[in-house]
């Protein structure tokens, strides 16, 4: 898959470790920075990430910052992305297979990096359920509000 991974600087080796593990899973990854510990701001890097899935340059993002909250905000703002915030192999799992989440976002302050890789694993494994269509068309109604 094509995936665009982006984190700030509150999650910088949590990114850089993700990443290697997409890799070497056979993942074509981009890395959309940040690059270094220095603070900067998590929507920069949210949108680096979607503006890549929004044009299909990639088929999905991983956004990881200190929560996950704030990632999931700024990339929910974007026409068209489903970002889901998740914090166990669970939510991650529904994430995709209810929600269609094309990011999802997690927080590296939050749960441990091997709960973040089952999670990634596990909502890129796993199909979505058609009969959820329906209310992810209502979601992109809301967009013109
Ligand atoms: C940065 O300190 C922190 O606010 C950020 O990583 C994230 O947790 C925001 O939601």
């Amino acid at each position: 898959m094509r995936l665009a991974i982006a984190c700030d600087h509150a999650a910088l080796s949590y990114k850089e470790r993700l990443r290697d593990l997409l890799r070497g899973a056979g993942h074509q990854v981009t890395d959309c920075g940040t690059d270094s510990t220095a603070s900067c701001d998590y929507p920069d890097f949210a949108q680096a990430a979607c503006r890549l899935v929004q044009s299909g340059e990639c088929d999905r993002a991983v956004l990881i910052c200190g929560t996950g909250i704030g990632m999931s905000i700024a990339a929910n703002k974007m026409t068209g992305i489903r970002c889901a915030l998740v914090h166990s192999v669970e939510t991650a799992r529904l994430a995709a297979a209810h929600n269609r989440a094309q990011a999802l976002a997690m927080g590296a302050r939050v749960i441990e990096l091997a709960t973040a890789w089952s999670c990634v694993q596990t909502w890129l494994a796993e199909p979505f359920e058609e009969r959820h269509q329906r209310r992810l068309d209502k979601i992109a109604a809301l967009e013109q509000h």
